[in-house]
Parts: C-alpha cells; sequence; structure tokens
C-alpha cells in the first residue's frame, strides 16, 4: 500500500516537471511569454499583480495569499534604518519565497522612495544597475524602449511637459516646486498623462499611482473609494500603490472587475506591462537578489576620480559645501530629508579636493569674512548654497531665499575672488540681485551622494548639457510664470544652459 503511494507521488511529480511552460522559457521572444502566462493567470492572481503594498502591512505569507506583485519601502520606512546590503538581500528574498511559493511564481518587485540612485540608472543597464530595486515608489517608475529606468516621482504633482523635458535631457532629479505650465496645475490628470507617456515617452514601463493617489480623486479623500479605483484604472494607472489597506484595494477591484465596470481587456493591458517590466529585469530567471555584488556598493573604484586643474590655492566656501544631506535633499533617509552626514557619499568640497591637482591646496571655509579673503590670494572660489533639506510641505515657502547665510557669503566671497557659485535647491530660488558679483553660475538641483558629478562639469572632465527644466523666475511676484505667457520675462528661461565640451577627451573607460 505505501509502495503504490509513493509509485503515484513520483508519477505525478515526474509529470508536473515534465509540463513545458513557455512563459518560463528564455528562448522564447518576450511577447510570447507574457502572453503565455498572462491566458494561465486567475482575475485573482491580475489583480494582485496591479497591487503594490508597503513592507510594513507585508509577510511572506501575504505576498502568497493575495499574489501580491509589489512592495513599496516608503519614504524614512527603511526597516531597520540604515540596515546594510545584506540585511536588504535577505530581507528581500524572503517576500521573494512568498510571491515565488505561488502556483504561477510570479516574482515582485521592489519600490523605493527615493530621488537618487535613479540618476545612475537613467545611464546604465537595469540589470547592471538595480536587479531588485527599481526606480521609484514615489509616484511612478517604468522602464523606457532601451530598458533603462525611468525616474517618475512626483509626476501627479508636477507638469508633465517640463518633466518630459527633464527626463529627455537626463535631468532626473525633479523635485515639487511653485512654477507651472500655462497657469494650470495638474491635479492628477490621468488621461493627460498617460496620453503623455504613451505618445512621447513610447514608454512600456507600466504606470503607478502614488501612495494613497487614488483616494484624492474624491474630496475629501477616500470619500468613495469604488469610485476612485474605477477612475484609476480607466485612467490608465496599472499598478496601485495601496500601499496599506490592500485587502479593500482587491476587494473593490474585484466586484469592479466582477460586474463588468472595468473589462478585463484593461486589466489584461495592466498586467501585460507589469510582466514585461519583470520579463526585461531578468526577475523570471533571477528573482532571488545575490550578495556577490554587495562590496561594490559605494566602492572607490565607483568614484572614480578626474583629473587636475592647475591653481596653487582656491577656497571652497558656503552652507552646502561640505553636507551631503544638503546635497541631497528630501526623500533621502528620512521623508524631509536631513543635515549633515545623514549617508555615506562624496561631498562637493571632498569632490573638489579629489580633482585638483595634488599640488593645489584646498581651503575650506563655510562663510569667509573680507580679511580672510584679501590676506589669502586665492586662484578662485567655489562657493556652494541653497535650500535647506525639505520634502512636500515641509518646503512650503512663500519667499523662495537661500538658507542664511548664503546670499552674504555669495557678496562676501565674489567681490573679492573669481567665484563659481553653485546653488543646490530643489527649484529656482531668488538669485538675480547677486548676478552681478559672480562670474559663474551652476543650477545644481539636488545632486544627491556623489558630488564627484558636480566636479566632473565644473573642471571640465564633462561638458555641461543640461537645459533648465523650468522657468527661472526674477522674483518671486512674478510667480507663476511659464513659457507662453504673454509677459514672460524671466531671469532664465525654460531650456536656457550653457552647453561645454569637455576640456579633454575621456580617457577609455
Ligand atoms: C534608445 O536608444 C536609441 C539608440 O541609442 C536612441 O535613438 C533612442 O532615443 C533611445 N530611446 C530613449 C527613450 O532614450
Ligand atoms: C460611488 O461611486 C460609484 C461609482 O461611480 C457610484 O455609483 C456611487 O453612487 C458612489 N457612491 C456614493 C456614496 O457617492
Ligand atoms: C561630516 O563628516 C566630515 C568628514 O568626516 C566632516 O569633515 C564634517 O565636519 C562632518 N559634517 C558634519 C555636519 O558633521
Ligand atoms: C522665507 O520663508 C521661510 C519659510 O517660510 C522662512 O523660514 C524664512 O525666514 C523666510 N526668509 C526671508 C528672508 O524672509
Amino acid at each position: 500500500m505505501l509502495m503504490t503511494v509513493l509509485v503515484l507521488f513520483f508519477f505525478s511529480t515526474a509529470a508536473a516537471e515534465a509540463e513545458y511552460l513557455k512563459y518560463k522559457d528564455l528562448e522564447q521572444p518576450l511577447k510570447d511569454r507574457i502572453k503565455d502566462l498572462l491566458r494561465r493567470m486567475t482575475p485573482e492572481e491580475k489583480i494582485g499583480q496591479m497591487t503594490q503594498i508597503d513592507i510594513k502591512v507585508a509577510s511572506p505569507e501575504i505576498m502568497e495569499k493575495y499574489f501580491i506583485g509589489s512592495i513599496l519601502v516608503g519614504g524614512g520606512n527603511e526597516l531597520p534604518p540604515k540596515a546594510s546590503a545584506e540585511t536588504w538581500i535577505n530581507m528581500v528574498n524572503e517576500f521573494q519565497r512568498g510571491a515565488l511559493s505561488t502556483r504561477l511564481g510570479i516574482p515582485i518587485i521592489i519600490g523605493t522612495d527615493a530621488v537618487h540612485g535613479q540618476k545612475q540608472c537613467l545611464r546604465t543597464n537595469v540589470a547592471a544597475c538595480a536587479k531588485h530595486f527599481v526606480g521609484d515608489g514615489g509616484t511612478m517608475n517604468g522602464i523606457d524602449e532601451n530598458n533603462t529606468v525611468i525616474d517618475l516621482d512626483g509626476l501627479l504633482r508636477i507638469h508633465m511637459p517640463a518633466y518630459l523635458d527633464a527626463i529627455s535631457k537626463g535631468v532626473a532629479t525633479v523635485m515639487i516646486s511653485y512654477s507651472s505650465w500655462n497657469g494650470k496645475k495638474m491635479h492628477a490628470n490621468y488621461d493627460l498623462i498617460t496620453g503623455y507617456l504613451k505618445k512621447e515617452l513610447k514608454f512600456k514601463g507600466f504606470v503607478i499611482s502614488d501612495s494613497e493617489g487614488i483616494d484624492k480623486i474624491t474630496y475629501p479623500p477616500h470619500a468613495n473609494y469604488t469610485y476612485s479605483v474605477q477612475e484609476g484604472i480607466h485612467a490608465g494607472i496599472d499598478m496601485v500603490m495601496v500601499p496599506e489597506k490592500f485587502i479593500e484595494f482587491i476587494n473593490v477591484l474585484t466586484f469592479l472587475v466582477k460586474e463588468k465596470f472595468i473589462p478585463i481587456s484593461r486589466i489584461n493591458d495592466a498586467v501585460e506591462r507589469i510582466l514585461r517590466v519583470k520579463f526585461l529585469l531578468g526577475l523570471f530567471e533571477n528573482p532571488m537578489a545575490d550578495l556577490n555584488l554587495v562590496n561594490q556598493l559605494g566602492s572607490q573604484e565607483h568614484r572614480e576620480l578626474a583629473r587636475e586643474a592647475k591653481a596653487q590655492k582656491i577656497l571652497v566656501a558656503g552652507s552646502h559645501a561640505n553636507n551631503i544631506g544638503y546635497q541631497c535633499g528630501g526623500w533621502t533617509i528620512e521623508w524631509p530629508g536631513l543635515s549633515g552626514n545623514s549617508t555615506i557619499g562624496t561631498t562637493i568640497l571632498t569632490a573638489v579636493k579629489n580633482t585638483v591637482d595634488p599640488l593645489t591646496e584646498v581651503i575650506y571655509n563655510e562663510n569667509p569674512d573680507r580679511e580672510f579673503l584679501k590676506s589669502k590670494h586665492f586662484s578662485y572660489a567655489v562657493v556652494v548654497v541653497g535650500e535647506l533639506a525639505y520634502s512636500e510641505t515641509v518646503g512650503g515657502n512663500m519667499n523662495l531665499t537661500i538658507a542664511e547665510p548664503g546670499y552674504d557669503t555669495i557678496t562676501n566671497v565674489c567681490e573679492v575672488v573669481k567665484c563659481v557659485v553653485l546653488i543646490i535647491s530643489g527649484r529656482p530660488v531668488v538669485i538675480e540681485p547677486y548676478l552681478e558679483n559672480l562670474d559663474a553660475l551652476v543650477a545644481a538641483w539636488l545632486p544627491g551622494t556623489e558630488g564627484q558629478g558636480i566636479a566632473d562639469v565644473l573642471f571640465g572632465d564633462y561638458g555641461f548639457t543640461g537645459k533648465l527644466a523650468r522657468t527661472w523666475f526674477r522674483t518671486v511676484d512674478q510667480l507663476p510664470m511659464n513659457v507662453g505667457d504673454q509677459d514672460y520675462d524671466p531671469l532664465f528661461p525654460f531650456g536656457y544652459g550653457l552647453t561645454t565640451t569637455p576640456t579633454e577627451p575621456l580617457a577609455a573607460q
């Protein structure tokens, strides 16, 4: 008796193993793999793929039970704080194991709130860049036709044309700003967004809403969740960043599909986009993050030095010259961001030191007085000033000035020493009254941890190519001001920016 059972068991296992699963076959064209997987999926499995839940409410069991497609690591929600890469990998793999134990074994994708890091992804192949952490959970993320992660954070809150311009120019860090497009704020105009995405970007990624974003389709938020889900999915949102009340979301979407308020064709379209990204990332072949590359994170090699600039003695000044936290701005470690050594990186001061000739003396003085400036005989000065870190409401500000004593630093230094002023900010700020004193101005926005990128362009190893993705105002009372306005009188117009070429050809990489 026992023998028979064992034999039967053996046969059924063998039969299961023998079943050919086209979607798992790497040799098959992508579209066939997607089609094959899609036709095997139940409505429950499809709706699960469209659901992104917060890591706080996630567990391997929940991933399995609800067929969840994605986890969000929300801003300031890193568990535990400053966790090592090993800790992250092990944590992600636990969730992944839950997802893989489902009938079809569809891997999850992780979204994380961040405005930095994606810059790297814009230039590199996704697989090499971030196998499991994709883009930005903030609002949207996706992959373009060249298999490149596109960070679409803040899409619902800022203005599409400017944003697309920023993306096309390779400016990944665009934060919430005061200006607006032709005076009209873009509030959750999903049709417009998806239309743009499809037309302008030839977008092959998927569209994901912001955290509790669809709730805000009604006022007060969540007043009619059924309506929110229906409108959101209809308008083209493929994955919903729920992120906590996911059972409600799943129930509502299931109801809407069952009652045919949302056609299954729209669900299939959404799931197809999500699956495509997962296939493109190679998650089906390599679902588990591995520890092999851990040592390379932030390695010296990745902070490669640029070459020298001949000068005897230079000054680096300003509140933002030696401050990683300010360089990163909001949505970094903590929701509103931090000041100082909040994480590992290269400050602009360090980057300048790394870049200049070893014989060049680099003197750092945050806010030097005139006597000091006159006595030192600097060849030139790099002044780095800007805004304090903020996110969203924390950044609400009617004057759009930089942090004290930034303007004094500019005035004092630039009246005495030839200077370049770098502004670290999430938006245009007041600068016109100070322009006459300075020799060059760089809008560095929020460059993130690697200040070396700034030194690379400052010292001519790379050319400046970025163009303004926003209009830069003269005075705040001009706002809102947008290209196309009748009385458009900006300090620097939309699209402005010098283009320079590297001073010497780059060494072969
Ligand atoms: C993809 O790569 C091709 C060839 O390099 C380029 O012409 C095209 O603009 C790229 N597409 C995007 C969206 O960057
Ligand atoms: C909620 O929205 C649905 C779908 O549009 C609508 O049928 C229903 O009447 C709304 N419920 C309330 C309480 O407004
Ligand atoms: C951050 O660390 C650097 C290098 O150790 C140090 O020079 C600097 O004073 C620190 N900054 C702050 C704000 O603590
Ligand atoms: C500008 O506004 C901010 C925030 O409201 C405030 O902290 C700051 O003191 C203001 N600066 C000036 C120069 O008025």
